[in-house]
């Protein structure tokens, strides 16, 4: 067998895209190393969203050339949206990259690969095409280990949101089948994972014949052994009174929505061409809040988008407030070549960004408290994921149904699975709790 090895930039469907490829690569006999130096393949899954992502891709491939110039017969390919919007940058600026391949191209990449070894690993091929219809229906994908498995249940986006390269790179919104789904899950389900979560652009358009998301969700979750269902990411415009119902009803989805504001302003929502208004998500929070007790619930957010003046922003942070999320992720805009937002100038200078970036995530940090103070001495199911990040010995972490990480202790490793636990501390980022008992 030979040896790969990935890295992985970017959103929760470029993780899946490199479980997806090393299912493909597994037929054609590599198996995955977490060890760079001793992988005979390198595939770096990239992301195009913000520049910063692209930025650290190139660095990290300028530290992988020493690898190569040791042992010129690696080979390292560059996947993801990276290789579409920027292949010849990549070709003409770091010459050692084997191959680019975009993310609806994975299935040619054991013909590339195979390629490079007839003529020798020092040519550079790419293929980087949108296509418009691959949804990789019927693979499955080499999912890493642990309780929870992500299913991508459809591909690209028809949003155009004005500063965002995604449907550029990754193409027009299409579904994958209920049948291939399903497949999936039950697949999964039988290698023992309890949590799925489902991945799509914007999961509220999934189609399938008359099956709705909402259909799509509920006979996921409805698949045996199959314990919990989460899913990302909403459009405000699209989430249907039927899937709020659907989380509220089913015991086996997670009272659990990431539905992404980007602002606070109609002004700046309009230039965005987000297609609601803030009066229409603040609604859409209240209907949710009141179908759905105790609902988890996180945003995206945009600062120092172009236009964004002092009053805008206040009108982000105070819906930020209004709204109070468990968790928001506050990005810095980020001109992207070829958004319709590169049109208008940039009116924001880069400190000014920082500094509301900085600001609003101590809001948000504050908030986030609150609600977990909130949470002190009630009991709560957790999904236990493994040792807790920092390790300390005899620490374990899980998630909540509402995406909140809790840390406890416990003296033998818990069976991964559901254990309770009553909250006895919480951080900004982090529950601790007691382990009350285990479930298994
Ligand atoms: N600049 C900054 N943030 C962006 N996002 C998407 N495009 C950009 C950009 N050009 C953010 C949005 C989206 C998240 C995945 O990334 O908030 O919801
Ligand atoms: Fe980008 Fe908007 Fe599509 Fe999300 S919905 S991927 S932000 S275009």
């Amino acid at each position: 067998m030979k040896k790969v090895y990935f890295e992985t930039y970017g959103c929760q469907m470029n993780k899946y895209d490199s479980e997806l490829v090393a299912g493909i690569l597994k037929s054609s006999g590599y198996e995955e190393t977490h060890e760079a130096a001793e992988s005979d393949l390198i595939l770096i899954n990239t992301c195009s969203v913000r520049e910063h992502a692209e930025t650290r891709v190139f660095g990290r491939l300028d530290a992988l050339r020493a690898l190569k110039s040791q042992r010129p017969e690696l080979i390292i390919g560059v996947l993801g949206c990276m290789a579409v919007r920027l292949k010849e940058t990549i070709s003409e600026r770091k010459p050692f990259v084997n191959f680019t391949v975009g993310p609806d191209n994975y299935r040619a990449l054991p013909e590339i690969l195979s390629k490079l070894g007839r003529n020798g690993s020092d040519g550079s091929l790419s293929l980087a095409d949108v296509d418009n219809y691959e949804v990789y229906g019927e693979l499955f994908p080499a999912h890493s280990d642990g309780v929870s498995a992500w299913v991508a249940v459809m591909r690209g986006c028809n949003n155009f949101c004005s500063y965002c390269i995604v449907p550029y790179v990754r193409g027009r919104e299409r579904s994958r089948r209920i049948s291939d789904i399903i497949n999936e899950v039950k697949k999964l389900a039988a290698l023992n994972y309890r949590e799925i979560i489902l991945l799509g652009q914007n999961v509220n358009s999934y189609q399938d014949g008359g099956a709705d998301f909402a259909d799509l969700i509920r006979k996921v979750a409805d698949v045996d052994g199959i314990e919990r269902v989460r899913f990302a990411t909403s459009h405000p415009k699209d989430l249907s009174i039927k899937l709020i119902k659907a989380i509220a009803e089913h015991p086996i989805i997670c009272k659990h929505i990431h539905l992404p504001v980007q602002s606070g302003s109609d002004k700046i929502l309009k230039q965005m061409n987000r297609n609601y208004s803030r009066r229409h998500y603040l609604e859409l929070v209240q209907t949710i809040r009141e179908q759905i007790s105790d609902v988890g619930l996180y945003t995206d957010i945009i600062v120092g988008f172009p236009g964004e003046n002092e009053h805008d922003y206040q009108n982000t942070v105070d819906l930020v407030k209004n709204v109070e999320f468990d968790g928001s992720f506050i990005f810095k805009y980020s001109p992207r070549e070829g958004t319709a937002a590169t049109k208008f100038t940039e009116t924001v200078s880069e400190t000014e960004k920082v500094e509301r970036l900085k600001n609003l995530n101590k809001i948000q940090d504050q908030i986030t408290l609150k609600r977990n103070l909130a949470l002190i001495g009630k009991t709560v199911t957790i999904l236990v994921e493994g040792p807790s990040k920092k390790a300390k010995p005899n620490q374990y972490m899980g998630r909540t149904e509402t995406n909140k990480i809790v840390v406890f202790n416990s003296q033998k490793p818990p069976k991964n699975g559901f254990v309770d636990v009553t909250i006895i501390d919480a951080k900004s980022h982090t529950l601790f709790g007691s382990l009350v008992h285990n479930k298994n």
